[in-house]
């Protein structure tokens, strides 16, 4: 395989020279202005397939540990990742949910059909005071999508009033009569989800109008402040992202601007599996969730213009790898597994959040359980922590630490005459000093030597190395098996001439931490 020079990011201006080699860094640790915002590393739970029901949510009188119906596992596991938030309860199920019918005596709840997801019935016995409840135990903030796509504004208000009024009001009183004294103060509104799509096939300009009727009557109580999400545009839809922004008015219905973009390898008919995929496909599909780099710039570019102070944010709110079903599952509910490629995949997209957090505020991954690229499968007792999940473990290290700006020289990782970079990264620092370096090498077959250097330090003092890796590029954590892939110690790195050199094998994902 040829390799060829490349410099490929320039993120401090006026910085050292160019690069005469190939896997050089400088990392900028004193020119870190920006905070990565925890809520980066979000996570949605949508009524699809078995992410609530059976993933959270587990039957009456289940034999499953659970508090009050909530599976404690599942529980513990995402506490243990620091989940910062949980959007709710779609997705297109959003756009057809009307949440009264979600609260009261759930044997008295009406049932409907999940048209979306497979044409089951939903019972509703999972509504709004069993999302807070599970918000509650997760230690997270609830994002809730509220549904422009077939509910009323009147509905939407309610929603708003029901969950945050403390005001004698009928919404306050019936929330009261169903068991919750105070307001929940949800802070996160989604105003309608994809309504260019599901969400009620609008243009951008109709969209933009009926987004400013209902933010009017999405109303602040008390102290609770909303931040709207507007629906925003689909991967590199920027006239949705123009139309929404150019119009002061419009711009001023709302606090973030959601992003859509699903990595698939192949297309929409036919996307691929899963966990049998050859090594041009696990190319394809690097190459491809590296554009999320290039369709958050355009956008965050549009919201310059006409929000320069960046008090707007860029809320990605559904990314993440979408392969075909699982061989024998429900094709309308959407399981998939989760190997070794889909934790790169989230390595790569969270260096790129991280990269552009002075506008990207907020991100979830599609779905927490059992759905796209989960964290956490279940079968009935049984529960899987995904590749996926321990990205998310890794990369704690970078909830609301300063960016550190870097500049890369990287190889390139080629197949079929196509290249991209083989190593992407990120780094960040916290308030004790520590530098916490991620860093992603793309390449399935070979190990890569790395050179970095910490432009203004003197000394560098290694703590400590993780990694995660698998034997194959498609190794994945099945049920009823020992672990394939989970997070191990790395030590492949050592501090010469006051510069560290790591070699990062093939296919991995490496934390280095640095006292400087
Ligand atoms: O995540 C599955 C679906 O993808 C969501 O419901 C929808 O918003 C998107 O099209």
């Amino acid at each position: 395989m040829k390799t060829y020079s490349l410099v490929l990011c320039l993120l401090v201006a006026g910085a050292a020279d160019g690069f005469a080699q190939d896997n050089q860094i400088i990392l900028y640790p004193d020119s870190g202005r920006h905070e990565i915002s925890r809520h980066i590393y979000g996570h949605f739970s949508e009524h699809l397939g078995r992410c609530i029901y059976g993933g959270f949510w587990v039957g009456e009188n289940s034999k499953i540990p659970n508090s009050g119906r909530i599976r404690t596992d599942v529980v513990e596991a995402l506490r243990d990742i620091d989940i910062p938030n949980l959007r709710w309860p779609g997705g297109c199920f959003a756009d057809e949910y009307h949440w009264m019918d979600g609260i009261g005596l759930r044997d008295k709840r009406p049932t409907m059909i999940n048209t979306h997801w497979g044409g089951v019935t939903e019972d509703n016995s999972f509504g709004t005071h069993e999302f807070l409840e599970l918000c509650s135990l997760l230690d997270c903030e609830p994002v809730i999508c509220g549904n422009m796509g077939s509910g009323t504004i009147r509905e939407m208000s309610q929603w708003v009033e029901y969950l945050n009024s403390d005001n004698v009001s009928p919404m306050t009183n019936l929330r009261k009569e169903n068991g919750q004294e105070q307001a929940f103060g949800v802070t996160y509104w989604g105003v309608g989800n994809e309504n260019w799509d599901c969400g009620g096939r609008m243009t951008a300009e109709y969209y933009a109008n009926e987004l400013r009727r209902y933010s009017v009557y999405c109303k602040n109580y008390g102290e609770n402040e909303l931040y709207k999400v507007a629906c925003g545009p689909s991967r590199d839809n920027y006239h949705w992202t123009e139309t929404l922004m150019k119009d002061p008015q419009t711009r001023n219905s709302f606090h973030g601007l959601s992003l859509h973009y699903y990595t698939i390898c192949h297309d929409w008919e036919k996307k691929g599996s899963a966990t049998d995929f050859t090594e041009g496909e696990w190319f394809t599909t690097m190459q491809k969730t590296l554009k999320m780099d290039e369709y958050i710039g355009k956008h965050s570019e549009i919201m310059n213009k006409y929000d320069p102070e960046k008090t707007k944010g860029l809320i990605v709110d559904e990314w993440g790898n979408w392969h075909d079903v699982e061989p024998g599952s429900n094709p309308g509910f959407l399981y998939q597994q989760n190997t070794l490629r889909d934790a790169l995949l989230a390595a790569v997209n969270f260096n790129i959040f991280n990269k552009h957090c002075d506008r990207v505020k907020m991100a979830n991954i599609a779905q927490t359980i059992n759905v796209l690229q989960s964290v956490i499968l279940t079968k009935e007792d049984q529960i899987i922590l995904t590749p996926t999940y321990y990205v998310f473990k890794l990369y704690k290290v970078h909830h609301d630490a300063i960016l550190v700006p870097h500049r890369i020289s990287s190889e390139l990782y080629t197949v079929d005459y196509q290249s991209i970079p083989a190593i992407h990264t990120s780094c960040s620092k916290d308030e004790n000093g520590m530098m916490h370096l991620t860093l992603t090498n793309l390449n399935p077959n070979k190990d890569i030597n790395v050179e970095c250097s910490v432009h203004g330090k003197e000394s560098l003092k290694i703590i400590g190395g993780e990694i995660i890796t698998g034997e194959e590029m498609n190794a994945f954590n099945d049920f009823g098996k020992p672990e394939s892939v989970n997070i191990a110690s790395f030590d492949d790195i050592e501090v010469e001439d006051n510069k560290l050199k790591i070699t990062l094998p093939a296919r991995s994902i490496v934390l280095i931490k640095v006292e400087i």
